[in-house]
Formats: C-alpha cells, sequence, structure tokens
C-alpha cells in the first residue's frame, strides 16, 4: 500500500474522510503527538489499528472529538468537576475516563465499562474531525513499544506500507502524550502525567492524586504496564546528580568505539565539553516538547543514548519523568 503524506487542505481533508468512513486509517496531527486514527463506531476499523501498530489487543484507546460534539453521546459525566476540568483544559492535552454508553466498539474499549474521551486543540486535528464527523479512535502513531511520532515524518518511518495517508501538520508542539486522568470517582486519578498537571487538575477540581499502580492493583490504564517509548538504540539513564557517572559511562563507550550521544538539560552546556549532545531545553515544557524528537534523532545517528535526568520536579516535569524512566534504562554508572 502507498503510504501518502499530504498537508491539511480541502482535499486531503475530503480524501481522509474518504477513508475514516469506507472503515481505514488515516494518521493524524495532534497538539501532543500523531494519532493513528479510525472510525470508533467500527470495530472491523479499530482492529486494524491494533494490527498495524502490533498493540496488545488488552490495551484501550483514546475517542477523539472535535470541540462542538456533544460527548454525553459517549459517557456518562457523573461528577461536576468533570465539567469544570473540560470547562478549563479542553481543547488540549487532556483525556479523561468516564463510564462509557457503548456507543464506541467494545474493541476500543477493550470490553471494558470505561472510555477515554479526548478534544485535541490541534487545528488539524479539529479540521479532520470536523470533516469525518464521526468519533476517532486513535493511539499514537508508532509502532508498538516505539519513541511515539511528533512528525508526519516519524510516523512515515514506523508505518510506510501499511497506512494510506498521514495527515502532515507540522512539528507537534507538545511533544509528549495527553495527560490520562480518570474522572469516575469523588477525586480525579492521573494514570498517565502529561502536560496538564497534577497542579493545575486540582486548581479547578479541588484535588487530584496519582493513581498508584501496585503489583496487586487491578490495571486502570492497561497501557502503563508494558514497554513504552523505547529508542532504537540502547539507552541508560542516570540521575542529575550521577552526571559525572554519565560523562564517564559516555567516555567509556567512545573509547571503545561506540557512537554514543549524551541527552541532557541545556543549563549542562559548560560541563559537556566536546562531548557529542542533543539538549533537551531549558525547562519542563521545552523538554517536553523535544523529547521524543530528540529520541528519534539520537537514535539515528548513535548506537547508545547517554540521558541524564532533569533536576526539576512536579508539574511538566512529572510527565517528563514518566516517558524517560519507560524509554530508557537506570544505569548506576
Ligand atoms: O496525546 C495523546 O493522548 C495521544 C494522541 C494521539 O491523542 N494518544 C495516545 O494514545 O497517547 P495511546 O493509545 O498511545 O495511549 C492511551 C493511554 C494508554 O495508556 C491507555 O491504556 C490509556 O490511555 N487508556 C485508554 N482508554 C482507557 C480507559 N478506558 N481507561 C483507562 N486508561 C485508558
Ligand atoms: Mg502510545
Amino acid at each position: 500500500m502507498e503510504t501518502k503524506i499530504l498537508k491539511v487542505d480541502e482535499e486531503s481533508l475530503a480524501l481522509a474522510r474518504q477513508i475514516i468512513r469506507g472503515g481505514g486509517l488515516v494518521a493524524m496531527p495532534t497538539e501532543t503527538v500523531y494519532g493513528l486514527g479510525a472510525d470508533g463506531t467500527d470495530g472491523e476499523a479499530v482492529k486494524k489499528i491494533y494490527a498495524v501498530k502490533g498493540r496488545p489487543s488488552d490495551n484501550p484507546l483514546i475517542a477523539h472529538v472535535h470541540k462542538d460534539y456533544d460527548i454525553e453521546k459517549l459517557v456518562y459525566v457523573e461528577q461536576d468537576y468533570a465539567w469544570k476540568l473540560k470547562k478549563a483544559f479542553m481543547p488540549g492535552p487532556l483525556t479523561m475516563v468516564f463510564y462509557s454508553k457503548g456507543v464506541i466498539s467494545p474493541v476500543a474499549t477493550c470490553g471494558g465499562d470505561t472510555l477515554a474521551v479526548r478534544i485535541p486543540s490541534h487545528e488539524g486535528a479539529q479540521a479532520f474531525l470536523k470533516a469525518v464527523d464521526v468519533p476517532v479512535v486513535a493511539p499514537s502513531a508508532n509502532v508498538s513499544k516505539h519513541v511515539s511520532p511528533v512528525t508526519a515524518q516519524h510516523v512515515y518511518d514506523d508505518l510506510n506500507g501499511k497506512i494510506p495517508l498521514i495527515l502532515d501538520g507540522g512539528k507537534c508542539s507538545g511533544g509528549i502524550e495527553s495527560t490520562v486522568l480518570d474522572v469516575t470517582e469523588k477525586v480525579p486519578r492521573i494514570l498517565r502525567a502529561g502536560l496538564v498537571t497534577r497542579e493545575m487538575i486540582a486548581s479547578v477540581a479541588g484535588d487530584c492524586v496519582y493513581a498508584e499502580h501496585k503489583e496487586t492493583d487491578k490495571v486502570r490504564s492497561p497501557g502503563v504496564k508494558y514497554g513504552h517509548y523505547m529508542p532504537r538504540a540502547e539507552t541508560a539513564r542516570f540521575t542529575a546528580e550521577e552526571k559525572v557517572a554519565a560523562f564517564a559511562y559516555f567516555d567509556e563507550a567512545k573509547k571503545s568505539g561506540r557512537k554514543p550521544v549524551l541527552l541532557c538539560e541545556t543549563s549542562l552546556k559548560e560541563e559537556i565539553g566536546e562531548r557529542n549532545v542533543i539538549f533537551l531545553g531549558e525547562d519542563a515544557r521545552e523538554m517536553a516538547s523535544n523529547l521524543f524528537y530528540d529520541l528519534r534523532a539520537a537514535e539515528k545517528t548513535s548506537d547508545l543514548i547517554v540521558v541524564i535526568e532533569p533536576r526539576g520536579t512536579g508539574g511538566v516535569y512529572d510527565g517528563v519523568m514518566n516517558r524517560l524512566t519507560k524509554a530508557a534504562k537506570k544505569c548506576n554508572g
């Protein structure tokens, strides 16, 4: 199958509509990462997403709708704070998990009684969702376990020949996936950290907690139990305090003939010297925005990625650290 990359315009949107309405897949830009979309009401179409990605069949998908869509067609909104959160953060990088009304195929919800709903703010995503005029279920448009894509080219690198159309909406500004928030109970619970932070949610909803994942727990967000965001090159992660050990690790690898690259915050510039480096940025938002882009750049040019964690904590750093801990194995120097 030929995979077309087309800028979002009237013509490509008409084609996207035809493909989605015909039970096919279209990759779409969002403000977080690129998504791989199908008509959420069409179980056969949704199955193609799992097949193309190689995604475990017990990991449910997020339903994406445009900003004028009535989400009560899809879910029961039982908590008042959920409406406040919707008003404050949607459209945007927040996904809320509600009890489902069953309109979306059980293939997408993995037979569960809940549905994750997201209203992306990206103009291209809004135009696409309006054009197709059905709820679109979409995971990140990468091969399962690989780093999420933040450009149309990244999607192409993973899915060339497997899908007919990638809508090109430029580089995603957010850079990490949406915050996934369980809003079925009295206190909202973060299942996956992201750009809408615990602090931001608590300021609107009164309270907000992180879901604790214990071995014995029934998994609430199945995605968290799988390998994720793994670059094609070996990766090693050091804390900010272990930076000297990270430099030594890098130097040792270089000496043995490997092609290592450091990935760290820009403030370490002076200490890096001549070492090959990709700077993630100055603050958490910048680092989130660059993280997947930089990991994909690093895996192309290097055979060892040495990550030094940022020093900051809380806010968007929680989302950045969540991705880093999955992308890179902890190394003890
Ligand atoms: O920013 C994003 O959220 C991107 C863009 C494309 O919208 N999408 C994305 O989808 O990251 P995916 O499939 O890669 O991650 C969805 C996460 C997974 O961890 C999944 O387990 C969780 O959301 N999830 C989906 N439906 C759920 C549900 N009903 N209950 C709990 N967790 C759910
Ligand atoms: Mg994903």
